[in-house]
C-alpha cells in the first residue's frame, strides 16, 4: 500500500514501538574482551596508540579479568608478550610460557571466566612473522603449522577453554583438531581466524604486542582486502577441517564478508573489531568529535546486524557498562 496508507514512521513514534520491532540485539553476552599479558611483575602500562587499553603482567591481569567479569563480560581473548623472542618462536609452545602461565592463573582465580587464547607465532619470533621464514624470507607453511599446532596443544594443556589460530597458514585447523583430539582435548573448540585480511588497522596492536614484522609484510599469508569470494572458500575449508566458529577480521571494512560467510555456511561467526578500529573511534571521542557511547554502540550493533554472533572488541568492558 503506497503513501499515505503506509507510513513507516508510525512504529518509530515511541520507544516502546521501536523496541517491539527492533531486529538486532546487542548485549554483553555477545562481546569478547581481548587482553595483553606481558612477562614481568607488577606491570600495568597503557598502550600509547590504544588509550584505555593496557598490558598487564599476570597478577594484574587476574585483577583486570575480575573487573571485566564484574562488568558482565564472560569471555576474554588472551595475547602474550614474552620476555625473549627467537627465530622459531619457542616461547609460543613453552609450557612455562607467558600465555600458559597466565591461563593457569586466570582459570584458578576465575573458574567461570571463559578464556580463549590467540594461537600465533608472531609475538614470539624475532622476525615478527606468524610463521618460520626460509632463506628467501618466504614463510614455510607446513613447518609453521607444526609449531602452531604445538602451541595450541600447550594452551589447551594449560586450561584454555578454546583456541583461536590467527596465522592464516593452510591446513592449520585440521592439524590442530587432529592433535587436540590425540592429546585428550576433543572438547576444546577451535575459533578459526578464517578471513583475516592484510590490514592497516592492525597497526596499534603491533605496538601493543611488539609484533611488527622485521622484514617484508604479511601479504603472503593474510588475505587481499579486495577479495570476498575467497573468504567464503577459506571459511568452508576451515569448517571441513573442524573449525567450530569462524572469524572475519577486521570488522567494519568487511561487513559484507561477515554477511557472506554467515549466509554461505550458517556456522557461528565472530567478528574482530580490531585495534585500529578501536583507536580511530577513541581518538575521535577524545577530541570531542564523536559521541563515544553512541558511536561505539552503533558500530557494534552494525557488526551484529551484518551477521556476527560474537564480537571481539577492546570496547567490550565499556560497552557492557553502557548496555547495563
Ligand atoms: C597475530 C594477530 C594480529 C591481530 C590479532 N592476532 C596482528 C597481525 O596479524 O599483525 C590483530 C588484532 C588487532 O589489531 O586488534 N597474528
Amino acid at each position: 500500500m503506497p503513501f499515505p496508507a503506509t507510513r513507516m514512521r508510525r512504529l518509530r513514534g515511541t520507544a516502546t514501538f521501536r523496541s517491539l520491532v527492533r531486529e538486532t540485539e546487542l548485549s554483553p553476552d555477545h562481546l569478547i574482551m581481548p587482553a595483553f599479558v606481558i612477562a614481568g611483575e607488577g606491570i600495568r602500562e597503557e598502550i600509547p596508540s590504544m588509550p584505555g587499553v593496557e598490558r598487564h603482567s599476570i597478577s594484574n591481569l587476574v585483577e583486570h579479568a575480575g573487573e571485566v567479569a564484574a562488568a558482565g563480560i564472560g569471555t576474554m581473548l588472551l595475547f602474550g608478550i614474552p620476555s625473549t623472542k627467537d627465530e622459531y618462536g619457542t616461547g609460543a609452545y613453552d609450557d612455562e610460557g607467558i600465555v600458559q602461565m597466565a591461563v593457569r592463573a586466570l582459570k584458578e582465580a576465575h573458574p567461570d571466566l571463559t578464556v580463549i587464547t590467540d594461537v600465533c607465532l608472531c609475538e614470539y619470533t624475532s622476525h615478527g612473522h606468524c610463521g618460520i621464514p626460509d632463506a628467501d624470507g618466504r614463510i614455510q607453511n607446513d613447518l609453521s603449522v607444526e609449531l602452531i599446532a604445538k602451541t595450541a596443544i600447550s594452551h589447551a594443556d594449560a586450561g584454555a577453554d578454546a583456541v583461536a589460530p590467527s596465522d592464516m597458514m593452510d591446513g592449520r585447523i585440521g592439524a590442530i583438531r587432529f592433535q587436540l583430539d590425540e592429546e585428550g582435548h576433543a572438547d576444546v573448540p577451535i575459533i578459526a581466524y578464517s578471513a583475516k585480511y592484510a590490514s592497516a588497522f592492525y597497526g596499534p596492536f603491533r605496538d601493543a604486542a611488539e609484533s611488527t614484522p622485521e622484514f617484508g609484510d604479511r601479504r603472503g599469508y593474510q588475505m587481499d582486502p579486495s577479495n570476498g569470494a575467497e573468504a567464503v572458500r577459506e571459511a568452508e575449508l576451515d569448517l571441513e577441517e573442524g573449525a567450530d566458529m569462524l572469524m572475519v577480521k577486521p570488522a567494519t571494512p568487511y561487513m559484507d564478508v561477515i554477511r557472506r560467510v554467515k549466509d554461505a555456511t550458517g556456522a557461528p561467526v565472530a567478528a574482530y573489531h580490531v585495534s585500529g578500529e578501536y583507536s580511530a573511534l577513541k581518538a575521535a571521542a577524545l577530541n570531542g568529535w564523536l559521541d563515544e557511547r553512541q558511536a561505539v554502540l552503533e558500530t557494534l550493533t552494525g557488526i551484529r546486524r551484518a551477521g556476527a554472533d560474537a564480537i571481539i572488541t577492546y570496547y567490550a568492558k565499556e560497552a557492557a557498562g553502557w548496555l547495563q
